[in-house]
């Protein structure tokens, strides 16, 4: 039986085949970016910042340098929280949050930084744009931080005008686009966002490993990892001048090769070509998942809200019973459990159980999610006897 991968939440599977052959031909060529002028130091060099010119093509941003490589969206979230935000400062983020930005919050919490939840609805997943806004407006806001799409539930957040209204507000807003980059279609200049992270492992296609974290003009962050950056050697003090200020110590680049060949494989397919199969799989989905009785499907009926994180459950079944069923003897890879984002799993009443979360990818055609379905149905049937 071929496996069938669903698990596309977590890491898309897959990669292109030029990601794969990127990377080992940057193993082989050599060379360090930033260190040393020698030939294969430069090529090194270059690629980087060819990569950094393919995320700026791509989220349409002006000026690639404020995309500062981290190993992946964590990272990325712990450079903008612990750089941005001091004792006595708040920042409002919402009940879908994944450990990500949950556990930097409780430690920031703990230097006292002041953190705001506000609630999604439990049956969609959704937030409210007015309840965010009303929270942010009640006391002096710093940053207001939304999980772009919930990397359980799917749900697509409404964040189309918050970065004008924040700015006009003068609140730093940062989106959280672990599980939409690549995914769906983003303009940083339309959404007005101040800083992004995300991984290069989802959506981008792109190796483990690699992430970034946009910093837009008018941000000011600390660094808290210094080091040598490849240049102004002489100084003892970490760079002003980015990307270096926050990029310190040897760079990720047969990661960061595969990166540049998945972005030139978006460009070429298109977002929106990707976000347009990826809708009609995800639709097939929702429809079969939601026609079968004794499952529980959660978040919202509008597929055009959702991502490609789908979860639910079978009643009485639980979700690691389900998981290693499909695993075991379907050959079928979905992730079971709390995703590391009980916050979420607590909103939508699926805590401490968690779900069965399948999420298909680029790759995967209707057929494989026919076989997926037809699958279920029997589990459905069986459960419902
Ligand atoms: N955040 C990843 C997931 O949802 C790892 O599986």
């Amino acid at each position: 039986m071929k496996p069938l991968y669903l698990d596309n939440a977590a890491t898309t599977h897959p990669k292109p085949e030029s990601v794969y052959l990127a990377v080992m031909d940057a193993l082989r060529s050599g060379g360090s970016p930033g260190r040393g002028v020698h030939n294969q130091a430069i090529a090194a060099d270059r690629l980087v910042f060819e990569t950094r010119e393919a995320l700026a093509e791509l989220f349409n941003a002006d000026n690639s340098d404020r995309f500062i490589f981290t190993e992946n969206a964590t990272s990325a979230i712990n450079l903008a929280l612990f750089g941005l935000l001091q004792s006595g400062d708040c920042i409002v983020t919402t009940s879908m949050e994944h450990n990500a930005v949950v556990r930097p919050l409780k430690e920031l919490q703990k230097r006292g930084v002041n953190i705001v939840k506000v609630s999604a609805d439990p049956m969609t997943g959704i937030v409210e744009r007015a309840d965010l806004q009303e929270a942010c407006l009640q006391q002096k806001t710093r940053l207001l931080l939304v999980n772009h799409c919930s990397n359980v539930f799917g749900s697509i957040q409404p964040v189309s005008e918050l970065g004008e209204w924040c700015q006009k507000h003068g609140i730093v807003f940062m989106l959280d686009g672990a599980q939409s980059a690549g995914s769906i279609p983003i303009d940083f200049k339309a959404l007005q966002v101040d800083l992004f992270a995300a991984p290069g492992h989802k959506g981008l296609l792109g190796p483990q490993g690699t992430g970034f974290l946009y910093i837009g003009g008018g941000v000011e962050l600390s660094p808290f990892v210094f080091g040598g950056t490849g240049a102004d050697s002489q100084s003892p003090y970490q760079p002003k001048n980015l990307p270096e200020r926050f990029e310190s110590g040897t760079m990720n680049l047969p990661g960061l090769a595969g990166l540049y060949a998945a972005l030139q494989f978006l460009q070429k397919r298109g977002v929106d070509e990707i976000r347009k199969h990826e809708v009609t799989l995800i639709s097939k989905i929702v429809t079969g998942l939601k026609g079968m009785k004794s499952v529980n499907l959660y978040g919202t009926d509008n597929v055009m809200l959702r991502s490609n994180a789908i979860s639910f459950n079978l009643v009485d079944r639980d979700p690691a019973e389900i998981g290693y069923f499909l695993d075991q003897q379907e050959q079928i890879r979905v992730r079971v459990g709390l995703h590391c984002a009980p916050d979420a799993h607590r909103t939508m009443g699926t805590f401490p159980a968690g779900t069965v979360r399948v999420s298909p990818g680029l790759f995967n055609t209707e057929e494989e999610i026919d076989r997926f379905l037809q699958v279920m149905h029997v589990l459905a049937h069986e459960s419902h006897c």
